[in-house]
């Protein structure tokens, strides 16, 4: 049923990121979600610092590497990415026959943005002798720029897949590049970019929560900054922690990442406690503002209507297909 508002939406969507129309508020999402994934024959994918709702009604629920590894191997006709415009753009250049959408295009990453292309290109020429190693949260552009692609998840053994001598380049987070030169013992080059979730958290705080806690482990994504990680009873991706709090034998855990975790840590373990690391200020910084742009409203809107959608010209696209390709090699042949 087309109207007039819907009409504006639809040609206003570039500007606002979303289709944005008033819905009836009877209306049963869940189900009305269930159903527009069967009739368009389209997968959910979701990240795990989506809001719950979302995360309730999505077909897997993943890291980075696991969003992407679920990407590439789908028979869907329709990718529905609930996350940032990254991992959807991931999803896209691994599939450009299928619609890949996303219910806010605006879900940016601030980690990405720290890394403009032209940029970085200027960097990578004064250092033609290194090899060039990306974490996911990138635009295609730095990808395409790139020798291969890592996650939180793969990144060590990557990066120790290369010889030793070898000199690297390792863009964009400093944090997760300083946290594998520590494990690995390299001196990799960092580009200075940062994610504005993962550097709010407040030393001075964990350490007296821990003292109130003294039982408590406290678990921490290697996206902080070295003086938290060192503090961390476990280090590792969303999927990492996850799998951590439900094989440890401890009831009770400071977790130091984006809180929408905390979700299926509560429901996979029940009878423990999870407690979000405290940020500097007494705010709910820990939130990430691009992932939670994505609301249960905008999916099903972006499900039915098939927009927002990610488009990508086939050069830039296939010169970023090739190091993530070789990161799913790569993570395949290592069991991850
Ligand atoms: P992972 O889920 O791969 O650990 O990444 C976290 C993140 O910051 C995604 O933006
Ligand atoms: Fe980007 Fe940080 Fe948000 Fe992840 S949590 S999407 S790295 S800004």
């Amino acid at each position: 049923m087309h109207t007039e508002a819907l009409d504006t939406a639809i040609a206003h969507v570039e500007k606002t990121g979303f289709i944005d129309i008033e819905l009836d508020p009877s209306l049963d999402l869940f189900a009305e979600i269930e159903k527009l994934k069967k009739e368009k024959n389209a997968v959910l994918l979701a990240h795990y610092y989506q809001e719950p709702d979302i995360q309730d009604v999505a077909d897997y629920i993943g890291d980075s590497l696991g969003l992407a590894q679920q990407a590439e191997k789908t028979d869907a006709d329709m990718i529905v990415f609930a996350g940032v415009h990254f991992m959807a753009e991931t999803a896209k250049i691994l599939n450009p026959g299928k619609k890949v959408v996303i219910p806010d295009f605006k879900a940016g990453c601030s980690l990405s943005d720290s890394c403009p292309p032209p940029l970085f290109k200027k960097f990578k020429e004064q250092h033609p002798d290194h090899v060039v190693v990306s974490y996911i949260n990138c635009s295609a552009g730095i990808k395409a720029l790139s020798d291969v692609i890592v996650t939180s998840s793969n990144a060590r053994i990557i990066v120790e897949s290369f010889p030793k001598d070898q000199p690297i380049i390792f863009a964009p987070d400093k944090n997760l590049g300083g946290y594998i030169n520590k494990v690995t013992g390299r001196n990799m080059l960092l580009w200075n970019g940062a994610c504005m979730v993962h550097e709010i958290f407040s030393l001075e705080k964990i350490t007296k929560l821990k003292i109130r806690h003294p039982h408590a482990k406290f678990i921490a994504h290697p996206e902080c900054e070295e003086p938290i990680l060192r503090m961390a009873d476990y280090i590792g991706s969303t999927t990492g922690l996850l799998k951590y709090t439900q094989t440890d034998s401890a009831k009770e855990y400071i977790v130091a990442t984006e809180t929408g975790i905390l979700h299926q840590m509560m429901k996979e373990s029940p009878d423990k406690t999870f407690i979000p690391a405290p940020p500097e200020n007494n705010c709910a910084c820990n939130d990430c503002p691009h992932m939670k742009l994505n609301t249960l409203e905008k999916l099903y809107l972006c499900m039915k209507y098939e927009l927002p959608e990610i488009t990508m010209e086939e050069e830039l696209r296939l010169a970023a297909l090739k190091p993530i390709k070789r990161m799913l090699e790569i993570s395949q042949q290592a069991g991850i």
